[in-house]
């Protein structure tokens, strides 16, 4: 027998229940794997809630991207690099990644270099793909060009502030008090801003010698939203990748005509999608960039995997920075 987690109805962290089910069994192309570190994403909160993009089926153990070792492998999955033992990283789009064992498609388990921390590599996938693609491949060049990371200090945030000074940027970091504005600046920002400021705008450009940014990573929402394009030059890119207030913002389109700014978004699914290779790309870079030391993961926040419900806690109350992760 094994315990997972699982939800039966919408709602608060309380809908998160231990429950014991028997040990799943691999069948054709698929993998068993024995869990290690469990990566918990922002995207867990919503599916929670039912406020995700797409509809949470119940019943349903979240978890989309999980660390760990191969326990047995069902018919048709090459035996090389899927020796039994070895450690993958578990893809879980379709969730089950909150359990002891996890079955996943061996088409979505990639094997890690040994150098890799278990707990790092839950990084990988949704934060890690999410933050080189869109920095890599949808910011354009940003050597020399100034960029405001909003929530500098949290999964995809850190990743960003990291990716964004490897790529010449300058980095100003936005987040909601100095502990994480600290972290941040150790992970290389230039300048912090505690956007929880009223005055948080005019204080971002005068930090800054009067000039404004050339590119903005938002996933706030609401009144962050809303206010941000204050502090974009003239010709400059939002790209909109999330709302975790949950508040929606409302900015007029003849704003962006009149200094010719742009609003792109950024969806990690439409590139697993529609462009694989892309993604598989960035993900690879992401392996060699953090096995390497280049990029860090930060300060991870473990939690037991029975504490899941703490974990999304808080992480919903903006508690945590970094990777959160369940330890089974
Ligand atoms: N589009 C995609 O494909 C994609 C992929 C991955 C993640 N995302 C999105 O990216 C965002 C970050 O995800 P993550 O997993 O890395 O989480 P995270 O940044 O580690 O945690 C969320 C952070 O959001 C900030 N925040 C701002 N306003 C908030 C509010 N009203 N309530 C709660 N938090 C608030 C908080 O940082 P401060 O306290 O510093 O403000 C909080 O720590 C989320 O919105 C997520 O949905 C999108």
């Amino acid at each position: 027998m094994m315990k997972k987690i699982e939800i039966n109805e919408y709602g608060s962290a309380a809908v998160l229940k231990s429950v014991e089910s028997d040990i799943p069994v691999p069948g054709a192309g698929e993998i068993l794997i024995r869990a290690t570190a469990i990566g918990l994403n922002f995207s867990d909160v919503l599916r929670r809630k039912n406020t995700y993009f797409m509809p949470t089926p119940l019943p349903y153990t979240l978890g989309s991207e999980a660390v760990g070792e191969i326990v047995k492998n069902g018919s048709g999955v090459p035996e090389e690099p899927f020796t039994i033992g070895s450690k993958v990283l578990a893809i879980l789009p379709w969730g089950g990644g909150y359990a002891e064992y996890i079955i996943a498609k061996a088409d979505y388990c990639v094997p890690l270099p040994p150098n890799m921390k278990d707990r790092d590599a839950t990084s990988l996938f949704v934060q890690g793909s999410t933050a080189h693609l869109m920095v890599n491949h949808v910011a354009g060049d940003l050597k020399g060009k100034t960029v405001l990371v909003h929530a500098a200090s949290g999964g995809v945030g850190s990743l960003i502030v990291q990716l964004a000074k490897l790529a010449g940027a300058k980095v100003i970091a936005a987040a909601s008090n100095s502990q994480k504005l600290e972290k941040a600046r150790e992970l290389g920002a230039d300048l912090t801003i505690n956007y929880t400021d009223a005055n948080w705008v005019n204080n971002l450009i005068e930090q800054n010698q009067g000039e404004k940014v050339d590119c903005i990573f938002e996933m706030a929402g609401g009144r962050i939203f809303e206010e941000c394009i204050e502090t974009l030059k003239p010709g400059g890119t939002i790209i909109v990748y999330g709302s975790a207030s949950g508040q929606k913002g409302f900015i007029h389109s003849e704003r962006f005509v009149g200094e010719n700014q742009n609003l792109m978004s950024f969806n990690l699914a439409y590139y697993v999608q529609h462009k694989p290779e892309l993604w598989q790309k960035s993900l690879g870079a992401m392996i060699e960039l953090i096995a390497s030391g280049k990029i860090k993961v930060g300060d991870t926040h473990s939690y037991s995997l029975a504490n899941a419900a703490l974990a999304h806690r808080d992480l919903e109350e903006r508690k945590t920075t970094g990777k959160v992760v369940l330890l089974p």
